[in-house]
This record gives structure tokens, C-alpha cells and sequence, in this order.
């Protein structure tokens, strides 16, 4: 890996525009290019490891230096990236993780894939992204790439990213490269992993979005070239903004269906039947993860600007953010109906996870539905293959091992996240009452338990 520790000069990029356009191509196209992706969480590491199978070598640099000690052991921290793999790039020596972010100089791509969470007001908390770019600014040379793939808010790459490089000198398109692609993976999808998602590119210049596609077509068969960072930056917002209001109606819909009698499900399978013009969004417990609950009040923010108050936005979020109380609610009903009290009833939550697959317990509503059981007196206890252990009301919980004994003894089994790990057969054999919140146990028969479904 020693070319790890080259520094551009002079002689390695002789100056005129057309040479850094055009010596960069030639070093993406025959994969020498040296690429450097901050942050090396869920998004960064599986796109590292995805320019290191095509021949590039990659440096992950995050702060987090714990991280990058296990990184550097072999040990993936996501799922999308097996332990072997990241142990046979490391091997290899095409991938390496650090904290130091001198190895920027040596870089002639840098993507970035920071946090992009939201503030306690529910404003953007843009401030990842911000030491980010001080730290690229600090370490920028002439003729790089600089590619953004946090999710933010529409005008972030030219209004907040472009002034810093700016102020240094630099001119985008011509000594210095400057793009938004938005990152679309699905944390655990087998199906569509990050080379099979096409790449849409914004640069800042027309220039920087040739330069970009061309940097993505490495690895992915599609690229899909857009007019400006902003339609890359909407496009991203867009999407989840469109899941978040289909899983809201969605969940809408199971209330009323419930008040009529009727399963959400099999009304919603009935009409996935159309095979045009419908796609099936189901029900469940609220929405968890990096994404949906965070990226459509990056948009709503952004639009106050313009004094435009969005209005499916924050329904959306409403609907979505009532579901826990729903489930909560559902748990209460079921429990009184067998002249049960929540207070010292025994819950077993299945899955904590915000979906299933993952380990990944950020915004997930599990957490607050067994928090809100909690404090009304429950024994709350859980089961994630996924997730050992969680901290909630201060208190330490691990996992447990659900098997018949575990499920007899509970008076309740709350299906939260339908993991493909557990057995839902033995638990329709052995539960007394299960609240399946995931349609996980709906084409199953037989046993004994009473089901409540969303
Ligand atoms: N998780 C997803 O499913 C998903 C999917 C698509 C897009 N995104 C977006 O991608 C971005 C990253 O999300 P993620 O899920 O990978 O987050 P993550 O928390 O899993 O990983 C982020 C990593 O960045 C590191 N980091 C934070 N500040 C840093 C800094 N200044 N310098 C270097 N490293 C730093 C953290 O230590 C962490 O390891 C977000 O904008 C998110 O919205 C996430």
C-alpha cells in the first residue's frame, strides 16, 4: 500500500485545467486513482470495500479510532460487509482504515459519508459535514474529486461546501472537482447492494458531473447524470420523503381499517394485485433508522427559507410518529380484555432493530414502545439476534434466547421486528396472546395464541 503515502505536486499534475480533467480520468479509468471515504459507517464502509473489488485502493478515515483499530483488524461493523471480505482487502492491501486525515493529500478522489442527523429543534445538524470540509479544505490539492454522499438539504454542495473550497482559490471545474451523489443503499438488502443501485451525479459544473459519473461507472452499470448538485440532493430527499408518506398512509389506513374490522394486509395485498399504478406499503410500529425519520426535515427545513410551509411532511411524520402509542394502546387493550393490567405483566419484545436484518437501533420505535411499557409497570424483556444489549430508562438489557419456557412464561409476545432469525411458528405454538406489529405470523396456522395485528 505504499502508494498511499504519495503527495501531489507539481510534477504529478502539471497545471493547466484540461490536464487535471484530463489526468484524472486517465487515473479513474485505469483505477490508480487513490480514493480516501470519510466516514466509515453503514454507507462509507460498503462503498469503500466496493471501489477496493474493482482494483482502487481506498482509505476509510473516521474519527472514531476504536472503529478503525477494528476496521484495520478484519472486523466489519456493518452488514452489508462480511468479516472475510474486509479481511481479504486488508490483506491484499487494498483497503485501509485511520483517523489521520493528512492521507486527504494523497487522495484524488474523497467521498464524503458523514452523519446528517437532526437537531433537538429538528433543524439539519449539518455540523459533521461542516469538520468534514475544514478538514478537506485543509488538506485540498489541485485536481481532485470532492464527492458529497450525506443526505442533506437541497443547496448544501453549492452554497455551503463550494465558498469553502472558494476561499482557498480554487475553482470548481477547472483546478478542483466538486459533486453531490446521494448515497441509496438498504443497510442488509442481499438484493440490491451497492453495485446494482444506480449513482445519480450533480456536479457543480459540467465538468465535475462527467468526472463523477465517469468515478461511479467504476463500479456501478448505471449512472444517472443530473443538471446540478441540487436535483441530486431533491432526488435523495425526494425518495425518502415519498416513503415516509406512503408508510404514513399506509398506517393511516390499518386505524381505519381496524375501527371497520378488517385486515390492513389483506386489503393491501388485494390491491397490490393491480400490476400497474400501486405499490404495496404496509403498516407497522413507527419508523426508525438514519433515513426516513431525519431526511424529509432536512426538505421542510430548507423550504422555510423560501416561506413555504410543507404539508405532507410533517403529517407524515405525525401519523408516522403516533404508531408506538398505537402498538402501546394495543398491548394495553389485549392485556385488559383477559382482565390483565400492563402493570406487572410480562412483555417480550421480538426484535429492537428499526427493521429487520440490521442491528441498527437508531430512532427505532421499538425503544420507545418498550420504554412507554416500562414505565407503566411492565417486565419488558427482549430478544435481537442482531442486538446484544440496550440501555433504556437507564437500565442495562440483554438480548434473551426465546425458546418455549421464555414464551410460556410471558404474557404477551410483541412482534416489533420481523427478523427472519425467529421461530414465529413456536411462538404461535406456545404464546397465549402475541400483538404482531410486522405481519410476521399471518401465513401461519395452528397453536393456541390469540393474535393482534396492525
Ligand atoms: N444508514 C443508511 O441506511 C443510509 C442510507 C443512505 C444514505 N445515508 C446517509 O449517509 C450518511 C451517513 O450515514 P451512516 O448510516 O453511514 O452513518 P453512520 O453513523 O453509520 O456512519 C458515519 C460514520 O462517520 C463517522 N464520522 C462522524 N464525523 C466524522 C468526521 N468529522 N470525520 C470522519 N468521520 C466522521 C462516524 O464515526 C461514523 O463511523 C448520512 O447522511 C445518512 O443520512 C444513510
Amino acid at each position: 500500500m505504499s502508494n498511499l503515502n504519495l503527495v501531489h505536486n507539481d510534477s504529478q499534475y502539471p497545471g493547466s485545467h484540461e490536464d487535471y480533467y484530463t489526468q484524472l480520468s486517465e487515473r479513474i479509468a485505469n483505477h490508480t486513482a487513490r480514493i480516501a471515504v470519510i466516514g466509515q459507517g453503514y454507507v462509507g464502509l460498503p462503498l469503500a470495500a466496493e471501489f477496493c473489488h474493482a482494483g482502487f485502493r481506498v482509505t476509510g478515515i473516521d474519527i472514531d479510532k476504536e472503529r478503525v483499530r477494528t476496521l484495520n483488524r478484519g472486523v466489519s461493523l456493518t452488514p452489508d460487509v462480511s468479516d472475510t471480505t474486509l479481511l481479504a482487502l486488508r490483506t491484499a492491501g487494498y483497503y485501509e482504515a485511520s483517523w489521520d486525515f493528512s492521507v486527504l493529500k494523497s487522495s484524488d478522489v474523497i467521498l464524503i459519508c458523514v452523519p446528517t442527523p437532526l437537531r433537538k429543534s429538528k433543524d439539519p445538524d449539518i455540523s459533521y459535514v461542516l469538520a468534514t470540509v475544514e478538514q478537506v479544505v485543509k488538506h485540498l490539492c489541485p485536481g481532485q474529486l470532492i464527492i458529497l454522499e450525506s443526505t442533506t438539504y437541497p443547496g448544501t454542495t453549492e452554497e455551503l461546501l463550494l465558498p469553502m473550497f472558494e476561499a482557498r482559490a480554487y475553482v470548481a471545474g477547472e483546478d478542483v472537482f466538486v459533486a453531490f451523489s446521494p448515497e441509496r443503499i438498504d443497510p442488509g438488502n442481499k438484493q440490491f447492494t451497492v453495485k446494482d443501485i444506480p449513482k445519480i451525479t450533480g456536479g457543480v459544473t459540467p465538468a465535475c458531473t462527467r468526472l463523477a459519473a465517469l468515478f461511479y461507472r467504476q463500479i456501478v452499470s448505471k449512472v444517472v447524470e443530473v443538471s446540478s448538485p441540487r436535483v441530486a440532493e431533491l432526488a435523495k430527499l425526494y425518495e425518502n420523503v415519498f416513503r415516509s408518506v406512503n408508510i404514513a398512509l399506509a398506517n393511516e389506513f390499518s386505524l381505519m381499517c381496524r375501527q371497520l374490522g378488517v385486515s390492513s394486509r389483506e386489503v393491501i395485498d388485494a390491491a397490490a394485485s393491480k400490476p400497474f399504478g400501486f405499490m404495496p406499503f404496509y403498516p407497522g410500529p413507527g419508523i426508525g433508522g438514519h433515513c426516513i425519520p431525519i431526511d424529509p426535515a432536512y426538505l421542510a427545513w430548507k423550504m422555510k427559507f423560501s416561506n413555504y410551509q410543507a404539508r405532507f411532511i410533517p403529517l407524515a411524520e405525525e401519523i408516522n410518529q403516533s404508531m408506538p402509542g398505537h402498538v402501546v394502546d394495543l398491548v394495553s387493550e389485549a392485556l385488559n380484555a383477559r382482565k390483565r393490567c400492563l402493570n406487572g405483566a410480562n412483555v417480550l419484545a421480538i426484535g429492537v432493530a428499526y427493521k429487520r436484518g440490521v442491528g441498527d437501533i437508531r430512532e427505532s420505535p421499538a425503544l420507545q414502545i418498550m420504554d412507554s411499557l416500562m414505565k407503566l409497570g411492565v417486565n419488558i424483556s427482549y430478544s435481537d439476534p442482531h442486538v446484544a444489549k440496550i440501555v433504556l430508562g437507564g437500565k442495562d438489557f440483554s438480548s434473551v434466547e426465546v425458546d418455549a419456557t421464555v414464551i410460556k412464561a410471558t404474557d404477551c409476545v410483541l412482534i416489533l421486528t420481523d427478523h427472519q432469525e425467529f421461530d414465529y411458528q413456536a411462538m404461535l405454538v406456545h404464546a397465549s396472546l402475541i400483538v404482531d406489529t410486522r405481519g410476521a405470523t399471518r401465513a401461519l396456522t395452528g397453536g393456541n395464541a390469540q393474535i393482534i395485528s396492525l
